[in-house]
């Protein structure tokens, strides 16, 4: 047990704008955090320590903890990953308490520095306060703060909420669940606040609004988190909040109402993974775990799904087979590595079904007028089922009244809570910021569904459709195969680990594990990448290609002979201008030998199922690379796991 900084002795007055290192503070500052709250009879502090751990990856710029003891607040908080957190707190007094609060922060502009770093205060230091989200009308609400006597000592829209929760405590005779309930109906935007008072020392008080918050229910203990990484290791029963909910939780009880005060339903539910899917177990990286268990992850998200008659069953999918007969338009919508998962998609969709098939950056969607109707079924799809774009993306597509269906892997996530229907990937916990067995469960989960519409439809038979499925159901093997021939991959790593420039080729359902391989290799190793279709080179990005520079090229099984042949010539027009070319190709392609400086052989697999074997070897070429310039791979620079700002 460590101690921490008593709220009361922390100084506050007008003119402090400085963070303890001296920088000035700075505007505006936007939060997309990891939060975790802890009643019981534990320890606080480790508690909430170990949960910000689990939770470290959604955002790592700064950590704070609160605890409430014997009528005060103790505060501790840093810039910087948890470790600086956890350096300064072995050097304090033990604080014997029992309720706590923790953040790890994500900032989205403007310097992440120890005063902006949360908890926030009341200037008395009778309330602390925790927040991931935007309060939108902050800078309002700041005025008033300060036109009424308040002085901010940072310029967070966080401390705004802190010190309208100490007027509201004053207003509400120190009712913390009351002052909650003041403020929330005061705030614009998307928020989750947890807070705990000075006075109050057995309880804290969670609000949420289009953000997430889970609530786990332990014996004589009970937690509140964004996810329930953080308390998985405790419970494994949980709750899922409503929108616009306020929940007040005691050691013994958990009472959730509205922002009006109402009394409200939350739903309980029972968290599936095990606790050790959260640990690192042995891996020098999560990334690496969590490639290593992708045959797993295809495995589980394909589980279940054939009935005996060998026809496909979609359990979780709450559109009727009426609804999925009206589509005349497929929309699939994501961000990042899940938006690639979705132009992969888009091959087999259009096959398969014979519907149109668009595939759309979410932060993007709204903005351009799409053409979305009651008859359009628009894909969203998301790991952490919390990603701002995409949420805001299927809110709107929703108000032009299309169906929308979420392929997730966070059970209780706000995405698929709004969504008409639901398919969820199976990959368990992806800890790791970059996305590895997420992206192949979504490939998995996209082939499903483009085989659900086409089985509904009629535009393929049962035997065709049972036919694909024995095909998905031998990748996990296949993919363990890649796994196991790694070696070449690692060497070819190292070799390159210092390239300035390394590009990706592909065409067809190559072209998105392309642009993931360049993903990969810029997030992870903060290297010059880029992706492109095969056929566009000549139109311009050929101009990169230099002496020595690595190009690696992903070669369609031989099955599609106008495409495989399209892709020697490219391969020989980069070769010709001195790149060093790394090819992918299935084994027994003994033409592509003669055209690479260097073959990565892949299982022999349809085209259509080529992504989930032809993108391993690319992750862990980044993931090596990085490793190798001593990058932190889990945790790369400026990015966090869960985008919940736009
Ligand atoms: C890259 C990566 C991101 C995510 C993107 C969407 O490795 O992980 O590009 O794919 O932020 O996240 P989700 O799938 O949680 O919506």
């Amino acid at each position: 047990m460590r101690g921490l900084l008593p709220v009361s002795r922390m100084t506050s007055g007008r003119g402090r704008r400085r963070s303890a290192a001296g920088e000035p503070a700075v505007a505006t500052l936007v939060p997309m955090c990891g939060i975790v709250g802890y009643v019981g009879g534990q320890q606080a502090i480790d508690v909430v320590m170990d949960g910000l751990r689990r939770l470290e990856y959604r955002g790592y710029d700064s950590a704070g903890v609160a605890l409430v003891e014997a009528g005060s607040l103790h505060t501790a908080k840093r810039a910087g990953k948890l470790a600086n957190l956890d350096k300064a707190l072995a050097h304090e007094h033990p604080v014997p308490a029992t309720t706590g609060i923790g953040h790890t922060r994500w900032a989205t502009h403007g310097a992440p520095n120890d005063v902006n770093a949360h908890p926030h205060t009341d200037a008395a230091g009778r309330v602390a306060v925790i927040h991931n989200g935007i309060i939108e009308n902050f800078a309002e609400l700041r005025v008033g703060l300060e036109r009424r006597g308040h002085d901010l000592v940072s310029e967070t829209d966080t401390e705004v909420v802190a010190h309208l929760l100490g007027e509201e405590l004053s207003r509400h005779d120190g009712d913390l669940v009351a002052a909650m309930h003041g403020v929330c109906r005061d705030l614009a935007g998307a928020f989750t606040l947890v807070a705990v008072a000075a006075a109050d020392p057995d309880r804290l008080v969670a609000a949420r609004r289009s953000s997430p918050l889970v609530v786990g229910l332990g014996d004589g203990e009970n937690f509140v988190a964004s996810d329930v990484s953080a308390f998985i290791a405790h419970t494994r029963e949980a709750l899922e909040l409503g929108q616009d909910q306020v929940v007040e939780v005691t050691r013994d009880s958990v009472t959730v109402t509205d922002f009006a005060g109402a009394a409200a339903e939350a739903t309980p539910y029972h968290v599936d993974w095990d606790a050790s899917a959260a640990e690192k177990g042995g891996y020098a990286w999560f990334m690496l775990k969590e490639i290593d268990e992708q045959p797993r992850a295809i495995a589980d998200t394909l589980l279940g799904r054939m009935a005996a008659d060998g026809s496909l069953q979609l359990d979780e999918m709450r559109l009727s087979d009426e609804e999925l007969r009206v589509v005349d338009k497929v929309i699939i919508i994501a961000c990042g590595t899940a938006f690639y998962s979705g132009l992969v998609a888009k091959y087999a969709i259009e096959h398969w079904t014979r519907l149109p098939c668009e595939v759309e950056l979410a932060s993007e969607f709204r903005y351009r007028d799409p053409v979305v109707d009651r008859s359009t079924l628009v894909v969203a799809i998301s790991q952490s089922g919390e990603t701002m774009d995409t949420l805001m993306a299927i809110r709107y597509a929703r108000a032009q009244r299309a169906r929308v269906l979420a392929i997730c892997n966070t059970n209780g996530s706000t995405i698929p809570r709004e969504s008409d229907a639901v398919i969820y990937t199976r990959a368990g916990p992806e800890i790791a910021v970059a996305s590895t067995k997420g992206f192949l469960s979504q490939i998995v989960a996209c082939h499903l569904l483009g085989l659900y519409l086409a089985q509904v439809r009629g535009t393929k038979y049962g035997d065709e459709v049972k036919a694909i499925l024995d095909q998905l159901h031998r990748v996990p093997a296949q993919v363990q195969r890649v796994l196991d021939d790694a070696d070449q991959v690692r060497v070819l790593a190292r070799d390159l680990a210092g390239s300035t420039s390394v590009l990706f080729l592909g065409r067809h359902t190559g072209f998105p594990v392309a642009l993931e391989g360049a993903l990969k290799l810029k997030e992870l190793a903060y290297l010059h990448a880029e992706g492109f279709a095969a056929g566009e080179l000549k139109h311009g990005p050929i101009a990169l290609v230099d002496i020595g520079v690595p190009v690696f090229v992903v070669v369609p099984p031989r099955g599609r002979d106008a495409i495989h042949a399209k892709m020697l010539s490219n391969i020989q027009e980069v070769r010709a201008r001195g790149a060093r070319t790394i090819v992918l190709a299935e084994e027994g392609d003994d033409e592509v030998a003669g055209h690479a400086d260097e073959v990565i052989w892949l299982p022999r697999v349809p085209t259509l199922l080529q992504p989930l074997v032809a993108t391993v070897p690319l992750q862990i070429f980044a993931c090596e690379v990085a490793t190798a310039l001593g990058h932190d791979v889990d945790q790369p620079r400026n990015l966090a796991k869960s985008v919940t700002v736009e």
